[in-house]
């Protein structure tokens, strides 16, 4: 229910980016952002219970639900005089909540002795084929309590939060067994129970991997007649995704996983093109998937299927970075018409950071995206890729009150300062 309602006032500027909503999120321009200078936003707010998992302690916070007007400071209609008033002081640029669409954020442990090898040249392949990667996270993770497994990301959705981000995706996945999945599941959900703050949508990742030596068709057969059927019944999550690969699963396998998962009601999404190519963005528009993540391979084919569809096209230019690869088309992506969002890609194997900021700064030098396609592809686009953008994404009126007092006068200031 809406209680009193909140005004910020004097904002040096403010970026609705109600431009971007109406063209889709295709080819943002300078003009789509809505700059307010001088900008002011009220919202309502509404109290919700939260409980925290590990100490059971329980509560009421105060959080923004709805937001009700954005303008100049000077044009503040006056049925809102007698609103709480917080005054920027033209200090601070506010702009909509950051998204952060594509993470691994339920995991234990760290590959940081993984990480020191890559550096003295072994390859991520190389670690994976001997029996590293994404198998001792799956070994720490099954270790863990769901306490455990609890406050570790806890810890990093507080992070999130200081970035500004105000909608997190988080991923199973690290399981690969009907129990360790739903434990990461339950998690996803306990966070979402402790922090209100923030939306956290949970995404099933049966199919991150096979488990270290299962048969194939029988693990297979387990995430169509076991795990997806319980996380629809337990509704623990109400998208699913595959990461398609060499070595990983192939386009048929990730078919077979998707259709089930449709006829269960869930959407869907891929890891796409990311190791080598497989024609699997492609296959992610042809599916209707919401997203197809990674891309790094994509071919001209995949660029124009994508471009096609109502596909998003998830860029995750940190793993990139931190893989040492070349990274995604994502110039000839936006140029061809596709949408594109970027995310951090939160995971201990390639990209071991919750700082979706310095994913701007990596974007900005190394994918050549200009300031109004980064706002978008943090904002409006990463909402279209977890089918939020109704409510999320931009900030115009009976939009939710997810917005980001950001720490500097300009957006751009949020990348030009480089991982603060
Ligand atoms: O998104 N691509 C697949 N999964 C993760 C990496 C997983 C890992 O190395 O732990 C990714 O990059
Ligand atoms: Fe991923």
């Amino acid at each position: 229910m809406s209680e009193k309602s909140i005004i910020l006032l004097h904002a040096s500027e403010l970026l609705t980016g109600a431009g971007i909503r109406a063209k889709d999120g295709r080819h943002p321009k300078e003009e789509d952002l809505g700059r307010i200078p001088n900008g002011a936003l009220v919202y309502s707010t509404k109290t919700v219970s939260y409980t925290d998992f590990t100490t059971g302690k329980s509560g009421k916070k105060v959080v923004g639900d709805k937001i009700l007007w954005v303008g100049e400071s000077e044009a503040l209609p006056s049925e809102y005089s007698g609103s709480p008033v917080f005054d920027l002081y033209g200090r601070n640029a506010i702009m909509p909540g950051l998204i952060d669409c594509h993470t691994h954020l339920v995991f234990a442990g760290n590959r940081a002795s993984e990480f020191a090898a890559r550096c003295g040249g072994a390859s991520y392949a190389d670690i994976a084929a001997s029996g590293g990667g994404i198998q001792t996270t799956v070994n720490a993770t099954r270790n863990a309590t769901e306490e455990e497994l609890f406050r570790l990301a806890r810890a990093r959705v507080e992070d999130a939060h200081r970035y500004g981000i105000r909608t997190i995706e988080a991923k199973s996945g690290y399981g690969l067994s009907l129990e360790t999945e739903l434990k990461i599941l339950r998690v996803v959900k306990r966070l979402q129970e402790a922090t209100p703050e923030l939306e956290i949508i949970p995404t099933f990742l049966g199919a991150h991997d096979f488990p270290k030596g299962a048969d194939r068709e029988a693990y297979l057969i387990e995430i169509l007649d076991e795990q997806l059927p319980a996380v629809a019944r337990e509704g623990l999550a109400n998208v699913c995704d595959v990461f398609i690969d060499e070595g990983y699963y192939t386009v048929e396998e990730a078919e077979r996983i998707l259709t089930r998962a449709k006829q269960l009601g869930m959407k869907t999404k891929v890891h796409a093109d990311e190791l080598v190519n497989t024609e699997s963005a492609a296959f992610a528009a042809d599916i209707g998937a919401l997203s197809a993540d990674h891309l790094l391979k994509i071919s001209p084919a995949g660029i124009a299927a994508l471009a096609a569809s109502e596909t998003t096209a998830v860029l995750l230019p940190g793993t990139a970075f931190y893989l040492k690869t070349a990274h995604a088309p994502a110039r000839a992506l936006i140029d061809a018409g596709a949408r594109v969002a970027i995310s951090t890609d939160l995971n201990p194997g390639t990209s071991m950071t919750s700082n979706l900021p310095a994913v701007l700064t990596i974007s900005a030098l190394y994918l050549g995206l200009t300031r109004a396609e980064l706002f978008a592809a943090v904002t409006y686009n990463a909402a279209r890729a977890l089918d939020v953008h109704s409510r999320k994404g931009t900030l115009e009126a009976g939009m939710d009150a997810d917005f980001f007092v950001t720490p500097y006068a300009t957006f751009e200031e949020l990348y030009y300062r480089f991982a603060w």
